[in-house]
């Protein structure tokens, strides 16, 4: 993965390509660089490092980055260490082309023996130099156009990519090609911007153009867009849409942190899940959910045998809580997998299957490729997404938008809570079809769901509190999150939160899997936050309190506000308001998000940038 930007018009490009990349950097920033072009010569700067550090590096060297044509690259290494010369943008033998690239080439290998052989050199461990090369080999061997060149390569791959490249002798002509990784296009009169999201753009055009896979764009100054089939050459034509993103959105305001803030926007980002969607009836005051893709397809829900979640990550934890749901309210079997695991074993699907794939960015790599073996197999997909218009957005039979706005901290949260709304959503629609579901418990769900974004809001007020008690744990090496039925998951995505963002050893386990293994790790320096609210497992988990404080654990209990009887048995308490179990992941994940981000700022480390991760896993 990484972050892709370019620029072809009238203006100097480097201002808008060093801030768009910034913009970016969500999806990598191990290394980072720019070429910008002038009449027939390019300047170049790449580094290990940030596009701040790119940014200091070509004001001390004093590089001269005039021109109205450029590229930059932030990165994500798959192939070779972060360091300048991995940094794209690359350059082929004769520096003649230049280009950058978002994504794998897996055959890199057998292409890079062939241009071995025919006398090329390599400087760089990536497979990117690789492509630039091959496309130079086929243009200079064949007397090749640059577009013709690029199509025969791309032609001749396997793997995912997005990919800009420009000849130096040439340079009013920027060719964009996509296949698995993002690519979108903002257009004005006279210029063109080349980005992997149109965030950068926002501030200068509204038009954009998102890349379909197998596509190749070809930009020329002054000119008309070319917009062609990589397979065939066949001419299409652009379909060119409105972009519709509120820019305070995309701003981190007053908090330190984008993820911080995504934490705190939670009740509005549930109220926008919410909106449309939930809807009181005036007459009977009978409450009704209303989803475009589940009501148009009401029939494959209701004759669904079975439904198979597919995500990665928080998404995948999010699936997990979709299980108890869907099962609890609409009796059908639900299964939840990885994405990566799911498509490698040649899964049984029936075609009266539902497979659901979640994910925020609507980009991981992983789920993208799973979503399409499933529907090569006759499946039913739908699509949870955050982002509008992302590949897998564009690629499902239906599906539904999750509204929490753009989340820019690579740690999920807001788009957490999002799916998880989406789900309950879900569940209850499909349970009320199918006419499985208690009426009383499906009217009582839906009020109280009504009431989330205010209890979310309640619940931010204990931030200070936990601030209080990471200051006091955030040395340990090690953490143990607890919880059962729904809420196992959420104590999996608490523990994933604090890994990825503090990088603490955390686990997350089922309360009572605990005596068949992990207790061994519990002694009194092991912090273990236990969630251990009044539902049907409360007796259960007291005693696997109990079982933690006989092995002097230290325990941090999520609980009711209203709970005596658990303060007087753990450390440290954590109060929440009263909520149904069925809901209650929604509650009982703000203090792990909070109790995360708190111990990672204690700790010093950069919140939105954890090390080697990236928003947007666009690689698989
Ligand atoms: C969550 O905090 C992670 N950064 C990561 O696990 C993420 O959920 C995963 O990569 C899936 O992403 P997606 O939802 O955009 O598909
Ligand atoms: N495979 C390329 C590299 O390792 C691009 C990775 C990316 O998408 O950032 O440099």
């Amino acid at each position: 993965m990484c972050g892709i930007i370019g620029y072809i018009g009238y203006k100097e490009a480097y201002p808008f390509l060093v801030n768009g990349l910034k913009k970016l950097e969500y999806r990598g920033y191990d290394s980072s660089g720019i070429a910008v072009f002038c009449e027939n010569k390019y300047s170049i700067c790449k580094t290990k490092g940030s596009v701040s550090e790119l940014e200091k590096k070509i004001f001390l060297s004093n590089t001269n980055m005039k021109g109205t044509v450029g590229i930059g690259h932030t990165r994500w290494a798959t192939h070779g260490i972060p360091d300048d010369i991995n940094a794209h943008p690359h350059v082929s033998n004769s520096n003649e082309l230049i280009m950058i690239h978002n994504g794998i080439i897996e055959n890199y290998h057998a292409i890079k023996i062939i241009l071995l052989e025919n006398g090329f050199t390599f400087k760089s461990e990536t497979d990117t130099e690789v492509l630039v090369n091959l496309i130079e080999y086929i243009k200079k061997e064949n007397k090749f156009s640059l577009e013709k060149a690029v199509r025969i390569s791309l032609n001749e791959i396997i793997g995912a990519y997005s990919i800009a490249i420009i000849d130096k002798y040439n340079p009013e002509t920027i060719i964009v090609a996509k296949l698995g990784s993002p690519i979108a296009l903002g257009i004005n009169e006279k210029e063109f911007f080349i980005s992997s999201d149109p965030i950068p753009f926002i501030n200068y055009t509204k038009n954009v153009l998102y890349l379909k896979d197998g596509e190749m764009a070809i930009i020329k100054k002054n000119k008309k867009l070319d917009l062609r089939k990589i397979i065939d050459n066949h001419k299409l034509n652009p379909i060119i849409e409105k972009l519709k993103i509120n820019l305070k959105e995309i701003e981190k305001g007053k908090y330190k942190y984008f993820m911080l803030k995504e934490i705190y926007e939670q009740p509005k980002s549930i109220l926008n899940t919410l909106r449309g969607r939930l809807l009181i009836q005036n007459k009977k005051k009978e409450i009704i959910i209303s989803i475009d893709g589940i009501d148009s397809n009401k029939n494959v829900f209701i004759n669904a045998k079975c439904i198979t979640i597919i995500a990665c990550g928080s998404s995948w934890h999010a699936s997990l809580i979709g299980e108890y749901l869907l099962e609890k309210f609409t009796r059908i079997p639900v299964e939840v997998e990885y994405a990566s695991e799911f498509r490698y074993r040649n899964p049984i699907i029936d075609k009266k299957d539902i497979i659901i794939v979640i994910s925020q960015s609507g980009e991981t790599a992983d789920t993208l490729s799973a979503l399409k073996l499933a529907k090569e197999k006759g499946a039913f997909v739908f699509g949870i997404c955050n982002v509008v218009g992302s590949s897998i957005a564009r690629n499902v039979n239906a599906g539904v938008y999750t509204h929490a706005g753009p989340e820019i901290g690579v740690a999920s949260t807001k788009s957490f809570t999002a799916q998880i709304t989406v789900l309950i959503l879900l569940a209850l629609k499909i349970g009320k079809y199918k006419s499985v579901i208690d009426k009383t418990l499906y009217k009582n769900l839906c009020r109280e769901l009504i009431c989330i974004p205010k209890k979310i809001y309640n619940t931010l007020k204990i931030d200070k509190h936990i601030k209080k008690i990471s200051h006091i744990y955030y040395k340990v090496n090690n953490f143990l999150y607890l919880g059962r039925g729904i809420n196992f998951p959420v104590a999996l995505e608490g523990s994933l939160k604090l890994k990825e963002i503090s990088y603490i050893h955390a686990e997350g386990y089922p309360a009572a899997e605990m005596k068949h293994g992990p207790i061994a790790l519990v002694d009194e320096k092991t912090p273990i936050v236990i969630i251990a609210i009044k539902d049907r497992y409360y007796e259960k988990i007291i005693a696997n309190i109990q079982e933690i404080k006989a092995r002097k654990g230290k325990i941090i209990a999520i609980i009711n506000e209203e709970d005596i009887q658990i303060r007087m048995l753990v450390d440290h308490v954590i109060k929440i308001p009263k909520i149904s179990e069925e809901l209650s992941p929604l509650i009982t994940i703000i203090p792990l998000q909070l109790l995360a981000y708190q111990i990672a700022d204690i700790c010093g480390k950069n919140v939105d940038k954890p090390r080697n991760l990236a928003k947007s896993v666009t690689v698989e």
